[in-house]
């Protein structure tokens, strides 16, 4: 034991039925993650200083360390599964308003653009949320937080982007400062104001980008209420022009960047990502073979979402040949009122291994490590080594395979 730590402050865990460490994963920084990348422990035991949160110690019981065998705050925790705490790593949580006529048209055969052309869509979720007091959204997404943590999360992710004026984009932004003192999960927020042209500007998206790049990005800057700026880069919302434009100033402005790309048509909004050194680019479904190279030799995640391509019953990305390439590759469910209403994280790992074949080891990295660093986090959680914070995702079975195969009924 270091001689500075306050025997008081440690907590020694025992009997663990199963560790996931992801231990290797870590090592590679999240590319091409094997079974033996998990770094599974049986009959694991974990030291930690619950002062500062942190591990201290962790591996197979057999190999405690003999000073801590005989501590005071020994725990047992025989028939669980430790994993390391999921991270959502990419929502838009604070909205108001119904959206289940845009299913039932997409269920009588519209496709997302169209339901959108016809008064659905993003610009019918700004109309409600726009009318919505701060409480209210709040208290709503207190609730979707409390869901998110029954499945095992502790980080949460969530973007702006209902609001569409500063004023009401502020709005949703200071509701995120507010939830996150009133939440366990570490919250997360990006500005998203380019999600799509709002009514004020119809028809001049130039003018739009220009006062998001004068005024917006600055202002929200100056009252640091968020880490990532997105762009929904897809025809009909911004082109690539405009979305370079709009993330330049952001990177000046100090955000990191996040992109929504390729979702229904490749506009190179991939390749736009990783030349502009963003941490995440999400939903890929359409991404060509020559930019999966791209992203694959690059730093910057790729951001799966296969609950919005099971819901709005479209093609999934391709996640093999983005693995195989080399690419970080995170999951996320990209809870939203229109192509994901779901807080089912570990849903997402089926919908991975089933429709993606994607392995369950690359998987599970994909809402640990990947999805860590999707945020910015990995250096802090993501796996479960001494000197990372001790947050693990904790649930009674014999293996870690039981989280995919359970089909979304992990609680
Ligand atoms: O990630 N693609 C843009 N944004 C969301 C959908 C938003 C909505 O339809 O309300 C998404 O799928
Ligand atoms: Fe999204």
């Amino acid at each position: 034991m270091n001689s500075e730590t306050n025997p008081e402050t440690i907590i020694v865990y025992r009997n663990i039925s199963q560790i996931v460490t992801m231990s290797g994963v870590a090592k590679n920084k999240g590319r091409h993650p094997t079974e033996a990348d998990l770094g599974v422990v049986e009959n694991g035991a974990a030291v930690v200083n619950c002062e500062t949160n942190e591990i201290i110690w962790i591996g197979d019981s057999a190999s405690l360390p003999n000073e801590y065998q005989s501590s005071a705050n020994t725990k047992s925790c025989e028939g669980m599964i430790w994993l390391p705490e999921l991270v959502e790593c990419h929502t838009h949580l604070v909205f108001d308003g119904p959206r289940h006529h845009d299913y039932a048209l997409r269920s009588a055969g519209k496709s997302y653009q169209e339901v959108a052309a016809e008064g659905g869509g993003i610009q019918s979720t700004l109309k409600f949320t726009r009318e919505a007091t701060e409480q209210s959204l709040i208290d709503k997404a207190l609730i979707d937080l409390d869901r998110f943590q029954e499945f095992g999360v502790g980080v949460v992710e969530t973007k702006s982007g209902y609001g569409l004026t500063l004023e009401q984009e502020l709005k949703l932004l200071k509701c995120v400062e507010e939830i996150r003192h009133r939440t366990p999960v570490i919250v997360i927020s990006t500005f998203m104001p380019a999600h799509m042209t709002p009514p004020e500007f119809k028809g001049r998206t130039a003018d739009y980008v220009k006062e998001i790049c004068d005024n917006w990005i600055p202002e929200v800057a100056k009252k640091k209420w968020a880490t990532f700026f997105d762009v929904f880069v897809e025809d009909g919302y911004f082109n690539i022009e405009q979305s370079r434009k709009l993330c330049e100033t952001a990177i000046e402005f100090g955000f990191g960047i996040k992109l929504h790309v390729d979702q229904f048509t490749d506009l190179g909004g991939a390749k736009l990502g990783v030349e502009l050194g963003a941490t995440s680019i999400d939903h890929l479904d359409h991404t060509s073979p020559e930019s999966v190279k791209i992203v694959g030799a690059s730093d910057t995640v790729a951001v799966l979402l296969p609950g919005a391509s099971l819901y709005t019953g479209t093609p999934y990305p391709p996640a093999r040949a983005l693995i195989d390439a080399g690419a970080k590759v995170a999951l996320s469910t990209d809870f939203n009122p229109g192509t994901c209403p779901s807080r089912n994280l570990p849903l997402m790992t089926t919908l991975a291994c089933s429709q993606m074949k994607m392995t369950i080891a690359e998987a599970l990295a994909g809402i640990t490590y990947n999805a860590a660093a999707a945020v910015g986090l990995e250096d802090k959680m993501g796996s479960l080594e001494q000197g990372k914070q001790f947050r693990v995702c904790q649930f009674p079975g014999t293996s870690y395979e039981v989280l995919p195969y359970c089909f979304g009924e992990l609680v």
